[in-house]
């Protein structure tokens, strides 16, 4: 080992878990979709290998749950509510779970990173929602422990046992929690985790932090964070709503089980690789030509290809409307707290009947439709939009989930190109349907998942496994730019920081203000700059001025290829 691959291991080792680089995915930049899916199957095969789950706490007196997260976190809270209060519905019981995300309903659609540093901002929508209430079980979700927002709310928590049950889930060791100070606060995230395990002894406080391994695309906590945020979770609401509503006893063996059916979930998914690796394909082509990805899916199915297709944006710096999604009945469907937000803008317009309005009729052969749907879906409305769809375009393709005694029909899987279809085993009696639905969803999560960062990386969007253009929008990413700049170059961290703070403020000449500027100061101006990370990270290879920087990444727009110097 050399002194620079010596320096990048010990730097890579200070990292968090959620922020390390995946050795698994490394050459994820240089492989076809055969083996990309191979890849993205083994690292999500680090979700199940430790088992270390925490007891669960029975308390079925609370009159309220709240999950509450920023960005994926956030939007994963959204769905297993929206599950949680349909289920509770069969007995008529009155709602009694409901979600937070940092920046409201629109960071649904949409990335809302600066509402993420703020940890006060946090507490008050806590104390909001919670107004009144005896006994709160909350559940702040920062995969990275790392979320100054959720940080505020668990502090709130602790200052209130007396109504709080605070839950931390994360996927990192609580000594790698976040330890930077936060806007306007006296303590940090890691801090406050402390407090929590403090509290943890008497069973005043929880904290669930199973180690997963780092993601596929470095730091990318959308794909095995979201997905091991909503088996952890579905699993200890459904075990709750069995001890409440069913009276059973729930034991650390069932929530094994539940764990152990995700398992399941995952094995039958990925066993489909083939017709994965042909989406990819299709989805990769169709962004190399500029064209799109339109995810349109029914009921929850929809929500999660919402949920992908915003991620993209944030995640690869795409466009809205490269990857999109569109759901059935718009926001009707959707359920979430604050109603229809499509007055918003383009990219809050969400229904099929707007995707027939609004796209169809300029719809080309080079945008993939991925129609993502379920037995239980109304399968004429399926065949009529597909019907419609076919009219324009042949590059029509679908994810369809059935049962063994309840297939979808052939004459609707045969309308569409490529078809992921998974015949279930497990039979409606022995799962409820929301549960079946459960599954279904995170089966459509890990494809489309996969689709999205494949299609991407296809596009070189990705030098290694790391997304280097990211946008610097919030401390954390801030944090990642550096520590990319780091990885890359093997310079110090002033080193990196001055580099990127050249890029940010789009100058040579760093003034005293500038430096002296705090975080938030320079994220906010970040936000309103492209390519700041790839900008430093070529002054720094090549030891040259800004403009020269800029124009090196105009004659190579790919990433991948500006990355060769
Ligand atoms: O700030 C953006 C982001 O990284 C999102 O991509 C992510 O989903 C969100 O933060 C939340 O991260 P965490 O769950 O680690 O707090």
């Amino acid at each position: 080992m050399n002194m620079d691959e010596l320096k990048q291991s010990c730097h890579e080792l200070s990292l968090p878990v959620t922020e390390k680089c995946n050795p698994i995915s490394r050459d994820i930049d240089r492989v076809n979709g055969k083996q990309m899916v191979q890849i993205l199957r083994k690292c999500d095969a680090e979700i199940f290998e430790k088992k270390n789950h925490d007891p669960f706490h029975q308390d079925p007196e609370e009159s309220l749950i709240v999950l509450s997260g920023c960005g994926t976190s956030g939007r994963i809270a959204f769905l297993l509510v929206t599950s949680f209060n349909e289920m509770v519905k069969a007995p008529k019981q009155k709602q009694i779970c409901s979600y937070i995300i940092a920046g409201g309903d629109r960071a649904m659609l949409t990335s809302q990173e600066a509402p993420e540093d703020d940890p006060a901002l946090g507490a008050r929508m806590l104390d909001k929602i919670c107004a009144g209430k005896k006994h709160v079980l909350f559940v702040g979700i920062s995969c990275g422990m790392s979320a100054p927002f959720v940080a505020g709310q668990l502090d709130f928590c602790l200052k209130h046992l007396d109504v709080f049950t605070p839950v931390l889930l994360g996927f990192n060791p609580v000594h790698m929690a976040r330890s930077e100070p936060m806007q306007d606060c006296s303590f940090h995230f890691k801090d406050v985790a402390e407090r929590m395990i403090a509290e943890q002894r008497h069973k005043k406080a929880f904290v669930l932090n199973p180690v997963l391994g780092a993601e596929a695309i470095s730091g990318s906590s959308r794909m095995k964070g979201g997905s091991a945020t909503k088996i952890i979770l579905e699993s200890i609401l459904l075990a709750g709503h069995e001890a409440a509503f069913r009276g059973k006893r729930v034991t650390p063996e069932c929530i094994s089980a539940w764990i152990t059916a995700s398992e399941m979930v995952y094995e039958t998914t990925y066993s489909h690789s083939d017709e994965l690796a042909a989406l990819i394909h299709q989805a990769g082509e169709s962004l190399q030509m500029k064209a799109h990805v339109y995810y349109i899916g029914w009921q929850t199915l929809g929500i999660i290809g919402l949920t992908d297709a915003s991620e993209c944006v944030p995640t690869f710096g795409a466009d809205f409307d490269d990857i999109r999604g569109f759901i059935n009945n718009g926001f009707r469907e959707m359920k979430n707290k604050e109603g229809d937000l499509s007055f918003l803008g383009p990219e809050f317009v969400i229904g099929h009947k707007d995707f027939v309005d609004t796209i169809l009729p300029s719809l080309s052969q080079n945008d993939v439709m991925l129609f993502l749907f379920t037995v239980n879906d109304d399968l004429h409305e399926v065949t009529a939009l597909a019907d419609q769809v076919r009219r324009r375009t042949s590059n029509l393709h679908a994810i369809a989930h059935d049962l063994e005694k309840f297939t979808i029909p052939e004459t609707v899987c045969n309308m569409f190109g490529t078809v992921l279809h998974i015949t279930w085993s497990f039979s409606s009696e022995e799962v409820n349907s929301v549960v079946m639905r459960q599954r279904w969803e995170l089966s459509t999560k890990w494809c489309l998942n996969a689709i999205s960062t494949g299609a991407h990386v296809l596009k070189g969007k990705v030098y290694m496994n790391y997304m280097i253009d990211l946008r610097v929008t919030n401390s954390k990413l801030y944090r990642r730019a550096i520590n990319i700049l780091q990885r890359f170059t093997g310079c110090s961290k002033g080193e990196c920081e001055r580099a990127l703070l050249r890029a940010i403020y789009s100058t040579d000449d760093l003034s005293e203000d500038m430096t002296s500027a705090d975080v938030w100061k320079h994220t906010d101006v970040a936000n309103r700059r492209d390519q700041v990370v790839p900008t430093a990270l070529v002054m720094i290879q090549c030891g040259c001025t800004l403009a020269e920087a800029r124009h090196h990444l105009d004659c190579h727009p790919v990433i991948r290829d500006a990355m060769v110097f």
